[in-house]
C-alpha cells in the first residue's frame, strides 16, 4: 500500500523517520513522488494544500495528525474520504498538564509574582492573595470530546470542581455535570473555563462579547480549542475593563500570532504557541497504525461527522 505523508509540523523529520518504523511494510510517499499520486491509498496528514488533495483520486482514508480535522473539511476538494482523527491519551494528558499549569498559574497568582520578580519587588501580601483549594474552584471544560472527557477527569482527580458542556443533551453519564441547553448557568458557574471547542460554522466566535460578560469578574479562560472560536477584539475589550480576569491563550485567528496583536503585551494574558497538545510522535502514530490494521480487517469506524463539521 501507498502512504502519502505531508505535514507542515516543524519536526517533520522524526514524523517521517516513525512512520517508516511503524508502517514497514507500506510504501512511504511525499507530495514530490508525483507518478505516486495515482497509487497513493492512505495519507497522513496536516495541512496539506488542496492542489495535492485533488490529485490523490484513489484515497481511502485520511489520517489527521492532530485532533483537529478542520485542515481536511476546509479544503475545497475535500469531498467524502473517511477521516481519522487522533485520539491519543498521551496527546490528552499532555493537554491536562498545560491546562493544569494554566489553572495553577491563575489560582496561585503566579503571574502578579512573576511581574515584580521583574521590578526586583518583594510583595508578599499573602492575604489578599490567598490561595483557593482546588475544591473550590470550578472548572467548566467547553466541549466534552476526546480530550475535553481527559482533561475534565485529570482535574477532577486532583479535586476540582468539574462541569462541562456540549451542544446537544448528554447520552452518556460522563461522571461530571453536563450543560446543554444552560450555556448562561453553565458559564456563571465556572470560576476557569478551558474551551476545547472544534472550528465549525457554529463556533466561530462563540466566546464574544456577551459571553465573557457571563464569566465571572475574577476568573479564567483559557482557549486551547481553536483561534476562530474566540472573538479577539471582544477579549481585549473585556481584559482592559476587568483588571481580575485573565486568559491563556494557546490558539489564535491568526497563526503565528502578528506581532501587532495586543496580546501579546497584556500583563493579564499568557501566550503559547498552539503547543497544548503538542502529540508524542510514537505514540501517535502507535495510534495510527492500530487504526489502520483494523481497517485493513474491514473494522473502520470514523467518528468524524461531516454534518456537524468537525
Ligand atoms: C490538534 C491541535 O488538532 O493540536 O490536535 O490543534
Amino acid at each position: 500500500m501507498t502512504i502519502l505523508f505531508y505535514t507542515t509540523f516543524s519536526d517533520a523529520k522524526i514524523w517521517k523517520k516513525e512512520i517508516k518504523k511503524q508502517f514497514k511494510n507500506e510504501k512511504i510517499v511525499s507530495i514530490d513522488d508525483k507518478k505516486n499520486y495515482k497509487k497513493v491509498k492512505y495519507a497522513i496528514i496536516w495541512n496539506l494544500p488542496d492542489n495535492i488533495l485533488k490529485k490523490l483520486t484513489n484515497l481511502k482514508i485520511i489520517f489527521s495528525q492532530g485532533a483537529g480535522v478542520d485542515h481536511i473539511l476546509n479544503l475545497p476538494s475535500y469531498k467524502q474520504t473517511p477521516i481519522i482523527r487522533l485520539k491519543d491519551p498521551a496527546m490528552g494528558d499532555r493537554m491536562s498538564n498545560h491546562a493544569l499549569s494554566q489553572i495553577l498559574n491563575f489560582q496561585l497568582n503566579l503571574k502578579k509574582y512573576s511581574h515584580y520578580q521583574g521590578i526586583k519587588k518583594w510583595v508578599d501580601d499573602i492575604e489578599s492573595y490567598a490561595p483557593l483549594e482546588n475544591n473550590k474552584l470550578t472548572i467548566g471544560i467547553l466541549g466534552v470530546g476526546f480530550l475535553g472527557k481527559h482533561v475534565a477527569n485529570s482535574l477532577k482527580k486532583l479535586d476540582y470542581k468539574v462541569i462541562g458542556f456540549k451542544k446537544n443533551k448528554a447520552k452518556k453519564n460522563y461522571g461530571f455535570k453536563i450543560y446543554h441547553n444552560n450555556l448562561n448557568q453553565f458559564i456563571s458557574s465556572s470560576d476557569v473555563i478551558i474551551s476545547i471547542l472544534p472550528s465549525t460554522k457554529e463556533t466561530t466566535n462563540f466566546i464574544n462579547k456577551k459571553f465573557l460578560a457571563k464569566m465571572k469578574k475574577k476568573s479564567l479562560l483559557i482557549n486551547v480549542g481553536r483561534g476562530n472560536t474566540l472573538n479577539e477584539k471582544d477579549l481585549i475589550l473585556h481584559l482592559n475593563k476587568q483588571k481580575n480576569f485573565y486568559s491563556s491563550l494557546d490558539v489564535f485567528q491568526n497563526e503565528p500570532l502578528p506581532k501587532s496583536s495586543k496580546l501579546w503585551s497584556h500583563p493579564n494574558v499568557t501566550i503559547t504557541p498552539h503547543v497544548a497538545s503538542i502529540t508524542i510522535v510514537k505514540s501517535a502514530v502507535k495510534q495510527m497504525h492500530l487504526v489502520y490494521q483494523k481497517y485493513k480487517k474491514g473494522k473502520i469506524i470514523s467518528d468524524v461527522k461531516l454534518e456537524n463539521g468537525y
